[in-house]
């Protein structure tokens, strides 16, 4: 399979984010990210490095932008109710059909789910500890990703943090991606725009030098596994 991942493809458009894409498909989509977040997004280790640490001083308001299905927020919430640590979650999302699904698997753990654009949160005066995205950057027109950076360093508190995570483009993420989900492309995925629009998601990403080269001063992007990325913003003790 080649495609051309030299530059990133702007155009390139995800079919679950067509308004008449097929419902059920796009409910088996956010049934399968809790697969595909747990192979690649690592939620226990953003767990360990930057939720426990704040939780076990006190709770924690932590926003999710861009939730989906929301399975990153219910994996928080477990990894905080496990160790008794208080934490109060919103999962958020311009999607409507997103935030309706999402709310159904709640299963009493206790996430708020919202349907809404991070500038009504802002305009709303609310703050929040930790402020995440999983898979949403790439979304993003470079205006939207400007504003978004500017209004998700906005809702961060006090010696807030926001983080960005999404894919790193590259040939290997893409040839591992296509190889790795080929054998369940008839079975496990079948019904679902995992494939497609991963594989979509890929060329659409930013490269670590793309992103640093886009990222206004006081982010920082780091690079992880497997071809993943990190644009992070952190208050320093002097407020900035
Ligand atoms: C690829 S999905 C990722 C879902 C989830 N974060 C995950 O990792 O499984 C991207 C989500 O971002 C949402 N989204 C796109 N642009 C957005 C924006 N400006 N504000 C909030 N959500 C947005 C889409 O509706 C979609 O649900």
């Amino acid at each position: 399979m080649h495609a051309d991942l030299a530059a990133r493809a702007v155009d390139a458009r995800e079919l679950m984010d067509d308004p008449g894409a097929d419902r059920g498909m796009l409910e088996r989509t956010y049934r399968l990210f809790r697969i595909v977040n747990a192979v690649v997004s690592r939620p226990g280790a953003v767990y360990r490095r930057d939720v426990r640490p704040r939780a076990r001083a006190g709770q924690v308001r932590i926003l999710d932008v861009g939730a989906g299905g929301g399975d990153l927020c219910r994996v928080l919430a477990r990894h905080l109710a496990r160790d008794r640590l208080d934490a109060d979650i919103t999962a958020l999302d311009a999607d409507e059909r997103a935030t309706a699904w999402a709310a159904a698997q709640d299963g009493g753990l206790g996430v708020t789910y919202r349907c809404a654009l991070v500038a009504e949160l802002v305009r709303a005066g609310e703050a929040f500890d930790i402020v995440l995205s999983n898979h949403l950057l790439h979304h993003l027109s470079p205006a939207g990703l400007q504003e978004m950076l500017a209004d998700t360093r906005r809702l961060a508190a006090p010696r807030g943090l926001v983080a960005h995570h999404d894919i790193a483009r590259g040939r290997t993420a893409y040839a591992l991606f296509a190889a790795g989900t080929w054998p369940f492309a008839a079975n496990l995925l079948a019904g679902s725009f995992i494939r497609d629009d991963g594989l979509t998601s890929i060329r659409r990403s930013y490269t670590t030098d793309e992103l640093a080269a886009v990222a206004p001063p006081g982010w920082t992007v780091r690079r992880g596994v497997p071809a993943r990325l990190e644009l992070r913003w952190e208050q320093d003790d002097a407020g900035s």
